[in-house]
C-alpha cells in the first residue's frame, strides 16, 4: 500500500489494492473547487498516472459532499477584476484536470458520488469513465439560481449524458434530483444505498483491475473520441486504436486471449476475461 499523507492541502489520496482513492478534501466548504484545488488536482492526476500501484482511480469527496461545484468565493468573486490573463490561467487549470486529463486519463476512472454534486462538479463527473452514486446524493445545475448560465463544459457534459429534455429542464429550473434519478437518466451508471456505496465501487474497480490495462485504455479512448467523428473517420480511428493497442501491449493480450479460446479451450471470452 502506498499513500501520499499530507502532500496536497485540498486533496487526499490513498492508494490501496490497485485503487487510488482521490478525495476532494475541503469538507468545510462542501468540497467546492477553488483555484488551489484545481492546481493541486492537476498534480494529483499527473502523479498517479506514473504510480504503478494505482490502476483504477476513484474520485470522491470528503464528508457529506462530492463537490458543491466551483468555489463561488475563491473562483468567482475574489477573482473578479483580476487581470485578464489571470482569469485565463484559472480557467485553463480548471479544464485541465476536470476535463482534459480526466476525460482521457490513462487509467480507468470511477466517480463515487457520496453527496452534494452541483454546477461545475458535473464536468469531472461526466469526464470520469463510470459513476456510481448514493441513492440519496443530491445533484443540481444550480447556476441559474445564483445568476449565471452553466459554463465550462457543464452543458456539453449533461447534453452528452442526460438527454435533451432532462438536461434543459434542470438547467432552466435549477431543481435538484437524487442519485436514484441520476441513474434513471443515465448520468451515473447506478445508485445504491449510501452504506453500500464504497463496497459497490470496490467491486466495480476489482472487475476493471482484472482487465488488460492497455486494452482498457484504448477501448475507452476509442469510445470517447468516436462520439465526435464521422462514420468514415471512426472506422479508421478505431482500427488505428486496435493496432496501437496491439503494438503497445507488453503482455500481448490479444494473442493470449485467442490462444486460450481457440487452442487451449480454457476460456469463453463471451463470459470471462482471458487469464493474464
Ligand atoms: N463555493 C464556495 N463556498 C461554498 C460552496 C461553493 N460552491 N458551497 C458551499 N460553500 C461553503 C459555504 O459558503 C459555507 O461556508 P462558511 O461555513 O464559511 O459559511 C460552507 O461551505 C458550508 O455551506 P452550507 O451552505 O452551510 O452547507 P449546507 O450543507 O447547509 O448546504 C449546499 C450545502 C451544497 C446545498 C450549499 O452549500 C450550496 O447551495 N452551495 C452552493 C452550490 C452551488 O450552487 N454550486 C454551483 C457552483 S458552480
Amino acid at each position: 500500500m502506498a499513500d501520499y499523507p499530507g502532500r496536497w492541502k485540498t486533496v487526499e489520496v490513498v492508494v490501496e489494492d490497485g485503487i487510488a482513492w482521490v478525495s476532494l478534501n475541503r469538507p468545510e466548504k462542501r468540497n467546492a473547487m477553488s483555484p488551489t484545488l484545481n492546481r493541486e488536482m492537476i498534480d494529483v492526476l499527473e502523479t498517479l498516472e506514473l504510480d504503478q500501484d494505482a490502476q483504477v482511480l476513484v474520485l470522491t469527496g470528503a464528508g457529506d459532499s462530492w463537490s458543491a461545484g466551483m468555489d463561488l468565493k475563491e473562483y468567482f468573486r475574489e477573482t473578479d477584476g483580476q487581470p485578464d490573463v489571470y482569469q485565463e490561467r484559472m480557467r485553463r487549470d480548471c479544464s485541465q484536470w476536470q476535463w482534459k486529463l480526466l476525460r482521457f486519463y490513462t487509467k480507468a476512472t470511477i466517480a463515487m458520488v457520496n453527496g452534494w454534486c452541483f454546477g461545475g462538479a458535473f464536468s469531472p463527473l461526466v469526464a470520469c469513465d463510470l459513476a456510481i452514486a448514493a441513492d440519496d446524493a443530491v445533484f443540481g445545475l444550480s447556476e441559474i439560481n445564483w445568476g449565471i448560465p452553466p459554463g465550462n463544459l457543464v452543458s456539453k457534459a449533461v447534453a452528452d449524458t442526460m438527454g435533451h429534455r432532462q438536461a434543459l429542464y434542470y438547467i432552466m429550473t435549477g431543481e435538484t434530483f437524487t442519485g436514484a434519478q441520476a441513474a434513471q437518466m443515465g448520468l451515473v451508471n447506478k445508485s445504491v444505498p449510501r452504506a453500500l456505496l464504497r463496497g459497490e465501487v470496490q467491486t466495480l474497480a476489482a472487475k476493471l483491475l482484472q482487465k488488460n490495462p492497455v486494452v482498457l485504455r484504448f477501448a475507452k479512448h476509442g469510445f470517447k473520441r468516436c462520439r465526435e467523428l464521422t462514420w468514415d473517420q471512426n472506422e479508421d480511428y478505431l482500427y488505428a486504436k486496435i493496432d496501437q493497442s496491439n503494438g503497445r501491449d507488453p503482455e500481448q493480450g490479444r494473442a493470449k486471449g485467442l490462444a486460450q479460446f481457440l487452442d487451449e479451450k480454457s476460456i469463453k471470452p463471451g463470459l470471462q476475461t482471458y487469464k493474464r
